[in-house]
């Protein structure tokens, strides 16, 4: 989802009356990052409090290359990484992932042995279908073993756009109680298999009076856009806006839940994405980053300015702007914080508690970092932004239409030859100009004192950077999703081919 999708943050059609609503009744920061422009490595920054660069999620492969966790990687979230489930444990917390782990599908990598106590929903991406001889439909899982697959139980009609996830993620739904019901369960007992998502996982923490972490990982704005038939059809934006309405209404019913509950002031939430709205889908199934430039994929601003607002009823007050440069990376610190709990000592964090920011407007000073790979490709320090590197993708896959940065070329910046200004970084003040299109000019005196501030943060990061080992080189068709565990009650194994490790390839 892109920092424009919101009709809080412009959004012209005005589709998003709940997040809206989460908006006036909480803080907003209009200045927020995810960790990186690409899904995977945001999202095991989000878990681990750590850039991509330290935790392992990146790749050597090729000079400034985005990487994920597609079937065939080997990699995954390193052991050695503490992640955000597993430190809230200490203070007594239950945790479940809903939607998309993405930190690796290999059994070692599981969110059950990362910390959660439950997941539902898959480890990759919803591509497909797949003709399960190349490759495996991607399996959905519950907790430990799988229950179905993507376009085999867990439909998703590519023509129409029709898919019931978003609803079984957020609450029970008649379609899937109803499968269940009829004689062809996903699962071995079909009682235990009636989803009881975000809603009721939520319900049994406060009977149990236990703390909770719901981590609602939902993807129905990702490619291919799905939603469910009450709301096809429902947007003037078109299918994306469709699945932005639906994802939209199920936050508005986890915040009813807790107010009805009475946990609202008890609870803290906070709404943001994984990467700016990938344009190259745009318009049919992408959406929008405002006034930015570019999009998913990219280190310009589309590709990683989020939308993000916090909400705390009787906590942090309501209706307030944050300017507080934040990223995803902090909820991992401010959750602790919350929890009462202290990060891990042992290693740099990079998250920054944003309690302060959140309940005195307290603003602290601090960079924010865009890697592709493990390239430092820009810096933000206060309102100035540095290019190190441009690059949005080669002239050889822009020619055969893929482009990252549909209708805006910025000439000498959105460049499509990998440019090399570490000697000269190109420099734009993010106040005046958002959309990076006027570089300040080298010789100003803003530009030198602007600089100046950037270069040192750039090599304090550096100079004690340790790189974690690259999660993301190597990829081998045998460890794709054949035969996730619980594939036997359903009769849903597949046999692996020859393993063959070999190089990933990333294009861009
Ligand atoms: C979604 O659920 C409805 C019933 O509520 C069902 O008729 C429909 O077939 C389901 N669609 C998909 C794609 O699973
Ligand atoms: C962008 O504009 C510049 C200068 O006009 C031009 O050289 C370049 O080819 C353009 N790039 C694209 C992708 O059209």
């Amino acid at each position: 989802m892109g920092w424009g999708d919101l009709g809080v943050y412009g959004e012209p059609s005005r589709e998003t009356p709940n997040l809206d609503r989460m908006a006036a009744e909480g803080m907003l920061f209009p200045n927020f990052y995810s960790a990186n422009p690409l899904c995977s490595p945001s999202r095991a920054a989000l878990l681990t409090g750590r850039l991509p660069i330290r935790n392992g999620f990146y790749t050597t492969n090729g000079h400034a290359r985005n990487a994920y966790t597609p079937q065939e990687i080997v990699g995954g979230i390193p052991a050695e990484e503490r992640l955000l489930p597993e430190l809230l444990k200490g203070a007594g917390y239950a945790s479940k992932i809903v939607g998309k782990w993405h930190l690796g599908h290999r059994p070692q990598f599981h969110p059950l042995k990362r910390g959660f106590d439950e997941w539902f929903g898959s480890p990759n991406c919803h591509f497909g279908p797949y003709d399960n001889r190349a490759r495996p439909n991607i399996p959905v899982y519950r907790d430990w073993e799988m229950v179905g697959r993507y376009y085999e139980e867990f439909p998703i009609n590519l023509k129409t756009g029709e898919a019931n996830l978003t609803q079984v993620y957020v609450q029970v739904t008649d379609a899937w109680a109803g499968r269940a019901r009829g004689g062809r369960p996903p699962g071995r007992q079909a009682g235990q298999c009636l989803p009881q998502e975000a809603l009721d996982f939520v319900r049994r923490q406060h009977a149990a009076r236990r703390p909770f972490f719901l981590y609602w990982a939902v993807d129905a704005t990702h490619a291919p856009v799905y939603a469910s038939r009450p709301f096809l059809g429902t947007s003037r934006r078109g299918r994306y806006g469709d699945a932005v309405r639906e994802i939209d209404d199920s936050v508005g019913k986890i915040l009813s839940l807790l107010r009805d509950l009475r946990i609202a002031e008890d609870t803290f939430v906070f709404f943001t994405s994984d990467n700016g709205a990938a344009l190259i889908s745009a318009p049919k199934q992408g959406g929008s980053n405002g006034p930015f430039l570019c999009g998913k994929q990219t280190t310009f601003e589309g590709g990683m300015r989020e939308p993000a607002i916090v909400w705390w009823p009787g906590r942090v007050p309501a209706g307030q702007v944050s300017h507080q440069l934040g990223s995803v990376m902090d909820l991992f610190t401010t959750s602790l914080s919350l929890a009462g709990l202290a990060p891990p000592s042992d290693r740099v964090i990079d998250g920054l508690d944003l309690l302060p920011a959140m309940l005195w407007g307290q603003l602290t000073d601090r960079p924010v970092f865009y890697y592709r790979g493990n390239t430092l490709m820009a810096a933000t320090l206060g309102q100035y932004k540095a290019h190190f590197w441009t690059w949005t993708n080669s002239w050889e896959e822009f020619r055969q239409g893929i482009d990252f940065c549909p209708g805006q070329n910025v000439s000498g910046v959105t460049t499509h030859t990998q440019e090399d200004h570490t000697e000269l970084p190109l420099v734009f003040h993010l106040g005046r100009d958002p959309g990076e299109r006027f570089p300040l000019s080298f010789a100003s005196p803003e530009y030198l004192h602007a600089l100046r501030g950037l270069t040192l943060a750039v090599r304090q990061h550096q100079e004690t950077l340790v790189p974690g080992q690259p999660q993301l080189n190597v990829c081998n068709r045998a460890v794709m999703n054949w035969a996730p565990p619980g594939c036997e009650k359903l009769g849903k194994c597949l046999t692996p081919p020859e393993s063959v490790p070999e190089k990933c390839s990333w294009p861009h």
